[in-house]
């Protein structure tokens, strides 16, 4: 058994964000895929030779949350991308709680762009809590440092200068996020919000 590369998650002809752009950035969710598996063989391997105690071990149990967390956050980011799905109207769940946790829907999204403008590189997520019901934006630096127990990703936004440099300067992360939300997959993220409400962790392909 070993992790596959999700073929229909990328997406084509979005807003804003050129097929080169995609691809390019496609090519490294496709190493991160390959290294997650690499490194799940080798760990596998190194506990055989009852190697399990060694620093290597250590070192590669460590990037393996890396390597793995990269490869699932990839999945989510472009599997909510998607040209011209309007935004989440009045009747719509996610919407609602939005507006009630945050204000209105447009301030938590102002909440979220800031969030993917801190400073560093990493990613912005929209988590739910299944515990709780609540819904808080967070920054998680690389791929691994951030991501909350048990929380659930809705929304998950790549602010690596890499999800946007073919297309954008590298002081381009602003116009990037602006044409991120013009390509939302508002349809995924609603049933991602739907699964993570029933106490599922939203499917990612
Ligand atoms: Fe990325």
């Amino acid at each position: 058994m070993a992790y596959e590369v999700n073929a229909h998650l990328k997406p084509s002809n979005l807003k804003g964000l050129s097929e080169n752009q995609i691809a390019q950035h496609w090519k490294l969710y496709e190493g991160y895929v390959a290294q997650s598996n690499a490194l799940k063989a080798e760990l596998e391997a190194l506990r055989k030779e009852g190697k399990g105690a060694t620093p290597l071990y250590a070192d590669r149990r460590r990037r393996f949350g890396f390597e793995y967390n990269g490869m699932v956050l990839h999945e989510y980011y472009f599997g909510n991308l998607k040209a011209g799905v309007a935004e989440p109207g009045d009747a719509s769940p996610l919407r609602k709680a939005l507006s009630e946790q945050f204000g209105s829907f447009e301030a938590w999204k102002d909440d979220c762009v800031k969030c993917g403008a801190t400073r560093g590189i990493g990613w912005a997520v929209l988590y739910l809590d299944p515990a709780t019901g609540w819904l808080t934006n967070h920054f998680i630096q690389l791929h691994e440092d951030g991501n909350v127990a048990g929380f659930a990703p809705i929304l998950v936004l790549d602010v690596f200068e890499h999800a946007y440099m073919v297309d954008y300067p590298a002081t381009g992360r602003p116009d990037y996020m602006k044409a991120f939300f013009e390509n939302v997959n508002w349809a995924a993220v609603e049933k991602r919000f739907a699964e993570a409400s029933a106490g599922k962790i939203p499917a990612r392909f």
